[in-house]
């Protein structure tokens, strides 16, 4: 299964690639945790890339794709792989899409998870990361509850809020995504690829739905 998740920012696309992996088998490859880790470690592509994360805008497309190369080089994505915030433009687009012809692996399905700004400014704002397993709550929607007491994490998980969660970043992060990735709609429809799941349901609803949608692909 090779299929991208497209969808705004707190569209659910990463909560919903950790269960794909579990049930298939396949890597989650996203872009956001790829870089957030770059700096977390200080390196000079994660000092390059933590202006514009801060501010909500694009990281560098020539960065953004000699990660993703170098990732879907690896082993265990040679049976598959969900991408998880990339592509995030057309010229991405197009990248992968010659990277994927190179490789005799294109695409199968991209999916759309549709939803409304709203309830996307409600899911940006309650979420909280635990700093320490990544593990993803939200204050609203998953607060930590009995989870916050986890073996990962020995006695409990030590949440922070992602510096791009802030209201003042998450109105830039939404107008990026309208002027930016909300062409990818048409590219990936004229393209025949395009499957739309309505991701405003609870978390499960959702993870059917995709399930759903790609099957009808394979
Ligand atoms: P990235 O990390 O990709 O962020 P994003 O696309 O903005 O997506 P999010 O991680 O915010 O949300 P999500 O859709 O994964 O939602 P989640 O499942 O967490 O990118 C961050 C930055 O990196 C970018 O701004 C950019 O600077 C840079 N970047 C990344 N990729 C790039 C690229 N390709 N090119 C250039 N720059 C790039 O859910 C959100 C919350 O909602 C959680 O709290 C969750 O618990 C909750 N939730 C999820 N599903 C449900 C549900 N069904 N019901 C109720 N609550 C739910």
């Amino acid at each position: 299964m090779r299929i991208v998740l497209l969808g705004a920012p707190g569209s659910g696309k990463g909560t919903q690639s950790q269960l794909l992996v579990k049930a298939h088998g396949i890597p989650q490859i996203s872009t956001g945790d790829l870089l957030r880790e770059a700096v977390a470690k200080g390196t000079e592509l994660g000092l390059r890339a933590k202006a514009a994360m801060d501010s909500g805008k694009l990281v560098d497309d020539a960065i953004v794709l000699g990660m993703i190369r170098e990732r879907i080089a690896q082993p265990d994505a040679a049976t598959g792989f969900i991408l998880d915030g990339f592509p995030r433009n057309i010229a991405q687009a197009e990248a992968l899409k010659m990277l994927l012809e190179e490789l005799g692996t294109p695409l199968e399905s991209v999916v759309l998870m549709n939803l409304d700004l709203r309830i996307l400014f409600k899911r940006l704002t309650g979420r909280r990361v635990c700093q320490d397993c990544g593990r993803v709550f939200n204050v609203y929607t998953s607060p930590p509850g009995a989870a916050a007491h986890s073996k990962e994490c020995g006695e409990t998980h030590r949440l922070i809020q992602r510096p791009d969660d802030k209201e003042e970043v998450i109105g830039k992060r939404l107008e990026v995504y309208e002027a930016q990735t909300k062409p990818l709609i048409k590219y990936y429809e004229a393209a025949g690829l395009l499957r739309i799941v309505a991701a405003d349901a609870d978390v499960d609803t959702v993870f059917n739905s995709i399930n759903r949608a790609v099957q009808r692909t394979l």
